[in-house]
This record gives structure tokens, sequence and C-alpha cells, in this order.
């Protein structure tokens, strides 16, 4: 099977596949392809590339030779009309959310898969991109933060006098929230957490922050390990309680989120105002409407004092690393799609394939897709 590495678009640093990775799909007797420059911005030369056993080329070239396009991002206009009926992507393409992409790449017959919507099960987690990405968002978002905050992380004891920690408060445990409780534990922060999911409640514990409770949580074992909707009552008891905490934080990292909906508002302006002036927030989940009710997506705003980053891709500012795990995840699913002899073999049978496509044949094949978007 011929394997066919895009560069990326402007804006993004990362690129799908390390050299590293191509090695290993070389090793799996797999022929790769690679646009020429697709990971400059990640520090990767087309002879590191080349010495891993690809070939660089133009990116008309990788698109019509490839019988699978690689590219983390979902292609542009002119690379998805280059690709033919048949050919396989596989890559980020946020299909609960892009209904558009989704039809465009069923009538161009392109068979789709999506590593952000593998099946969250115990033998996917060495292909979860989510998990990897989130990873670099919980610690980067830390270090913003440390770097924006007019103060210490840790207490220091100082001829000066004694200078008091950090307080930061984490809203969502998951693997980003987990990540920045750690990463800021490191940094000498107190560090509180609120979380809708009890299960998480332990491994906050043990990373030495306090867990926040607010009774009456619907918890919802069917999910998946996803959060759900809460009732408008809880909301409201969620409310006050975040509301308490955060105005004696001088950090907020909010990384809250329900797959396919908007992300939960559990910061309100009034809350923000009663905030202490110097503090920052920084809002994971702006991509998906944030957490908080003042976030700007892709944008640094200060209202009345207060910082507010709304970022959720602090991945793209650690290429490097964050294109190492994402190829590795990579090349862990193609192990699913590719023979001991590197031939192309999709086996429906298989929960994560069968999970991950969203298009095949002209259709929709994505029963969580079909229901999200009413299909
Ligand atoms: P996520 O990005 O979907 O959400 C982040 C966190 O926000 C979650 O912990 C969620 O409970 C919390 N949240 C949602 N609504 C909230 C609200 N109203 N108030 C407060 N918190 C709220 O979560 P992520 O990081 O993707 O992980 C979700 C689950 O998936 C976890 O149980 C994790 O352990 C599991 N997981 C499983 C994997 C596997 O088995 N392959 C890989 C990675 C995660």
């Amino acid at each position: 099977m011929i394997i066919g590495l895009l560069k990326e678009s402007a804006g993004e640093r990362r690129v799908a596949l390390l050299p590293e990775a191509v090695a290993l799909l070389v090793k799996m007797k797999a022929l790769v392809m690679v646009e020429k420059d697709a990971g400059t911005s990640a520090f990767c030369s087309d002879a590191a590339y080349e010495n891993a056993g690809a070939s660089v080329s133009t990116k008309a070239d990788v698109i019509s030779q490839s019988e699978m396009i690689v590219k983390i991002n979902p292609p542009t206009g002119d690379e998805l009309s280059a690709m033919k009926n048949g050919q396989i992507l596989l890559g980020v393409l946020n299909p609960l959310m892009d209904k558009e992409l989704v039809m465009k790449l069923g009538s161009a017959g392109i068979t789709s898969f999506s590593l952000d919507i593998i099946p969250r099960t115990s033998r996917a987690q060495s292909m979860d991109i989510l998990s990897s990405m989130a990873t670099v968002n919980g610690y980067k978002a830390v270090l913003t933060s440390a770097n924006t905050l007019p103060k210490f992380f840790p207490m220091f004891m100082t001829a000066a006098g004694t200078i008091t920690p950090a307080k930061l408060l984490i809203l969502g445990a998951g693997v980003a929230g987990l990540q920045a409780v750690a990463t800021s534990r490191k940094l000498g922060a107190i560090v509180e957490v609120f979380d809708v999911r009890a299960a998480v409640k332990e491994e906050v514990i043990g990373l030495g922050a306090k867990f926040v409770e607010v009774e009456g949580a619907i918890d919802d074992k069917s999910a998946g390990g996803y959060a759900v909707d809460q009732s408008e009552e809880f909301k409201k008891m969620q409310a006050t309680a975040i509301h308490e905490h955060a105005i004696k934080s001088d950090v907020v990292i909010c990384t809250a989120q329900i797959p396919g909906k908007k992300a939960p508002l559990l910061l309100k302006k009034e809350t923000v105002e009663a905030m202490k002036p110097g503090a920052v927030i920084i809002d994971i989940a702006a991509s998906t409407g944030g957490n908080c009710e003042l976030t700007q997506n892709n944008k640094t705003i200060t209202h009345k004092g207060i910082t507010i980053i709304g970022n959720s891709f602090f991945a793209i500012d650690m290429p490097v690393d964050a294109s190492k795990m994402f190829g590795k995840n990579t090349v862990n699913f193609l192990k699913l799609l590719i023979t001991p002899e590197g031939a192309l073999h999709l086996n429906w049978d298989d929960d994560l394939v069968k999970g991950t496509c969203v298009t095949h044949q002209n259709q929709v094949v994505n029963e969580r897709i079909k229901t999200i978007h009413a299909l």
C-alpha cells in the first residue's frame, strides 16, 4: 500500500507522521510518499524522511499516487477535489461537529477515518489522539497561565518575606484537566478541581489536589466514561460552588467538554468580574464555545483586569512532541489496516476500524455521526 503524507496548511506546525513514524510504516512493508516540506515546521527535513525510507514529492503526485492520504487537519477544498473516488483519508475530521465536511467526503466517495472518534476502549488507548493532544493542552495551559500570572506559582520563604503559593481551580478532570493538575502541582500551586464525574475524585486526590464536590450530578455510566448534560437545578448549585472557589483563585483552567455538544458554561461573567485583579483564565474548551462566558476563541482578552485566553490548540505550539505522539497513535491505528505483506485490508468486523470510519462507498457509515446529524 502507498501511504501519502500531506503538509498541513499555514498556521499548523504539527505533522501527522514524523520520520520515526514513517520508519515504522516502512518496516510494516508500506510505501510512504511525503509532500515536500511536510515536516519543516516540526523541525524535520525532507532528507530525514528520505533516510526513514520515504520518497519526497509534490502534493499533486502524493495525492494522485497514494492509496491512503494521512493528514492531521481536514483536507482543503483543492486537496479534496484532487482525491479520487475510493481513496482513503485518515486524519482528524471533527465529524461530530462538521456535518458539511462529512457530506462532502461522502459525495466524493472517500473512505474516511477520523481518529477523534475512535471508540475509547482499552485496546484503543495507544491510538487515542484526543488523549495525546489533551496531554499537551493541559501541560501548556498551565505553563501559559504561569507565564501570564503576575505572581509566583510555588511558595517561597525568602529574606524578603514569604511568597504564598498560587491557587488554581481546574474545571473538568479528563485527560487535559488531570495533566493540568499534575503540571501545576509540580510547580507548587495549590489546586482545586471540579468535575461532574465522581469517578475522577480519587485520581484528583492522588495527584495532590482537592476535589470540589457538588451533589446531584448526573453521572451516566452508559455514556462510555464521558460527561452528560446536567439538570437545571444542578447547574445552579454548580454555578454557586464554582463562583465561591473561582473568586479565591489566581488561575482558572477550563477543560470541561461534552463530546459532540457545546461546552458547558461554568464560569459566568459576574464570577469573572468578582475574581482577583491580575487573575488568569485559560479556556481549553474555547473551540466548542468555552466554559467561560467571556471567552473568545483563539483570542486573548482582558476584562476588568482578568486575562482570558481562549485556546484549544496548544498542541500547535509544541509541534515536535505533539507530532511524535500523533504519529505513534496513527501508526498503531494503521496496524489494524495493513496486512503483514503491507497491503490494505479493511476489516469491518473490527470495532475500532468500524467505529473510526466516517464515510465509505458514498455513504455515512458511522452510527454515532448519523445519530448526531440526524442522517
Ligand atoms: P472530555 O474532554 O470529553 O471532558 C473533559 C472533562 O470535563 C471530563 O472529565 C468531563 O467529565 C468534564 N465535564 C463535562 N461537563 C462538565 C461539567 N458540566 N462540569 C464539570 N466538568 C465537566 O474528556 P476526556 O479527557 O476526553 O476524557 C473523558 C473520559 O474518557 C475519561 O473517563 C477518560 O478516562 C476516558 N478516556 C478513555 C480512553 C480509552 O480508554 N481509550 C482514552 C482517553 C480517555
